[in-house]
C-alpha cells in the first residue's frame, strides 16, 4: 500500500462522498492504475434502491461506477473495473492487514447493498468464507444511528458523541428497546420495525443520556454474542472487527474483556473509507503489505521534539502538522493537537478551541512500555485508540479521563512514531508526566487538516502555535 486518503481532507467537506480532483491528482503521482476495484456491487444496491422506491423513498440512481468515473476527467482510458461485495471489502480490509494466518471476522455497519451484519472465517490460503449474515432492514448500525438522531445529533456522523454520552446515563431502557425495536437472536438480531427513517420521538420524556446508555448496552450485547459464536464457529483464536460499529471502542473493550480471543485486530479505518483497501486486497486475492496508518498527504518539515516540549511547558497546548496524513478518523500524531493532560481546566480549554461539547473527554497518548502501569488495558497494545481502559490515577490526568473513569488510550512505540515517542520521552523527563493529551487537529464539524496551509489557518483562527 503506497497511498490512501479521504476526499474530505481535500474538499474540506466532512464525509465528502465524491472523489476529489486533488486526491486523484496526488494518487496519480504514484502511477496509473492497471485496474480499479470498487468497494460494493452497484447492481445489488440498485435492486435495493428500486425496492426502496416502491416503498415511496426517493433515492438517486447515479451510482454506476464506470459512468461516475468517466465524469472525473481522468487523464487516461478507464482500466477494467471489478466489484467486491461491500461486506466482503470491509472483511478483507481487516483480514488482509491483520497479519493473522486465520481469524474470525465480524462486520457490522449501517448498510451496503443488503448485508448489514456478517461473520466470516478467514484463512490466509483460502481467503474468506461467510458463516452468517443479516440483511437490510435488520441493521445494528442503522439502529444506533436512529438513536443518535433521537438524542438530537446527526446520524451517520455523531455516533461517537452518543457513545461518550452513554457514560453519563443509566441503561434503563434496554428492555423497552428490545420490546419495540430489536429482537436479539444470537449470533445476530432482528429489527421489529424499519428504522431507516429514525425512531421519531420514541419515549419523548426519556433523558438523552439514559437513551444513549441503553442503545450502547444493546450494541454491546449483540457484538459480544456475535464474538462468542464466531469463536466457536470459526475455530480461530484471532478476531477481526470491521464496519462502522468497530469504531465503538467501548463495545470493542467489552468483547476483549470477555477473553474469548487471544488477539483482536481492528483496521484503524474500519468504516467505508477503509473498505477501499479491502476491495484492493480482494482484487489481488492476498494479504497486503500495510506500512501503518500514515498514508496520505505528506507535509515535509522537520519537527523538533524539544521545541514541542518547550511550548507544551509554556502554553500547555501545541498543534503538530507533520509527515503523512492519517488514513482513518483518528489523529495519531501527524495532524494532532497535543496538550498537558494535568491542569483541571485543560479539558475546557481544548474543547473551546475545537468548539466541542464541554462534557467530552480527550484521549491520552503514552509510550507502550508505560501504558499498563497507568491504565487497565484489555489488550497488549492500543496504537489506534480502539479500546477504552480504566485510568489508575484519574485525578492526576483530568483532561484525558471520562466521567466513568476510563480513557481511550493510544499506545506508541519508537518504531510506530519515532518523533511522537521522543516528544513523550522528553516531556516525561522534564515533568514526570508519562502521557499527553492527543486530539485531532480540526474544529468541530471540519475534517482533519491536510496541508501545512490548512494547519496555519487553524492555528491563526484559534491562536494555537503550529509546529
Ligand atoms: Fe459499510
Amino acid at each position: 500500500m503506497v497511498f490512501a486518503a479521504h476526499s474530505e481532507r481535500y474538499s474540506r467537506v466532512k464525509n465528502d462522498p465524491r472523489l476529489h480532483p486533488g486526491l486523484l491528482a496526488e494518487a496519480l503521482t504514484y502511477g496509473r492504475p492497471e485496474a480499479i476495484a470498487w468497494y460494493e456491487r452497484p447492481f445489488l444496491k440498485k435492486v435495493r434502491h428500486a425496492r426502496a422506491r416502491q416503498w415511496g423513498h426517493a433515492v438517486a440512481l447515479d451510482d454506476v461506477p464506470q459512468r461516475y468515473l468517466r465524469t472525473l476527467g481522468l487523464p487516461f482510458p478507464l482500466p477494467p473495473v471489478s466489484f467486491v461485495g461491500h461486506h466482503e471489502s470491509h472483511a478483507m480490509a481487516g483480514a488482509a492487514t491483520s497479519g493473522f494466518s486465520d481469524a474470525a471476522v465480524i462486520v457490522a455497519d449501517a448498510i451496503g447493498e443488503f448485508d448489514t451484519f456478517t461473520i466470516w472465517r478467514y484463512c490466509r490460503e483460502s481467503g474468506l468464507r461467510r458463516l452468517y449474515r443479516r440483511r437490510y432492514p435488520d441493521s445494528l448500525g442503522l439502529l444506533y444511528s436512529a438513536f443518535t438522531r433521537r438524542c438530537g445529533f446527526r446520524p451517520n456522523e455523531d455516533e461517537y458523541i452518543i457513545m461518550g454520552m452513554a457514560a453519563f446515563g443509566r441503561p434503563r431502557y434496554v428492555e423497552e428497546i428490545q420490546r419495540d425495536w430489536i429482537a436479539i437472536e444470537p449470533p445476530g438480531f432482528r429489527l421489529r420495525r424499519n428504522v431507516h427513517r429514525g425512531i421519531g420521538d420514541w419515549l419523548p420524556n426519556a433523558d438523552a443520556a439514559d437513551l444513549a446508555a441503553s442503545i450502547q448496552a444493546v450494541t454491546e450485547m449483540v457484538q459480544r454474542n456475535a464474538a462468542q459464536w464466531a469463536r466457536q464457529a470459526s475455530g480461530s483464536r484471532n478476531l477481526v472487527l470491521m464496519g462502522g460499529v468497530a469504531l465503538n471502542c467501548v463495545a470493542n473493550s467489552a468483547i476483549s474483556a470477555d477473553g474469548d480471543f487471544a488477539d483482536i485486530w481492528i483496521f484503524p479505518n474500519p468504516g467505508d473509507a477503509g473498505s477501499s483497501m479491502g476491495a484492493a486486497a480482494a482484487h489481488v486475492a492476498g494479504p497486503v503489505r500495510w506500512p501503518g496508518p500514515y498514508l496520505g498527504t505528506d507535509i515535509q518539515r522537520a519537527l523538533d521534539p524539544a521545541a514541542v516540549v518547550r511550548l507544551l511547558r509554556s502554553e500547555g497546548i501545541v498543534a503538530v502538522a507533520n509527515g503523512r496524513a492519517e488514513f482513518g478518523p483518528r489523529a495519531l500524531g501527524n495532524r494532532s493537537i497535543l496538550a498537558d493532560p494535568r491542569p483541571p481546566d485543560m479539558k475546557d480549554r481544548v474543547n473551546r478551541i475545537k468548539g466541542r461539547e464541554r462534557f467530552r473527554p480527550f484521549a491520552p497518548v503514552i509510550p507502550l512500555e508505560l501504558a499498563h502501569a497507568e491504565f487497565d488495558l484489555p489488550v497488549p497494545a492500543s496504537p489506534y485508540m480502539q479500546f477504552t481502559a480504566r485510568c489508575r490515577e484519574p485525578e492526576r490526568h483530568a483532561a484525558v479521563v471520562h466521567v466513568d473513569g476510563t480513557s481511550r488510550v493510544q499506545t506508541v512505540t519508537a518504531e510506530q512514531h519515532p518523533v511522537l515517542y521522543e516528544i513523550l520521552r522528553a516531556w516525561r523527563a522534564e515533568t514526570g508526566c508519562p502521557m499527553l493529551l492527543n486530539t485531532s487537529l480540526n474544529s468541530r464539524g471540519e475534517p482533519l487538516v491536510n496541508t501545512w496551509d490548512d494547519a496555519l489557518t487553524f492555528g491563526r483562527r484559534e491562536a494555537v502555535t503550529v509546529l
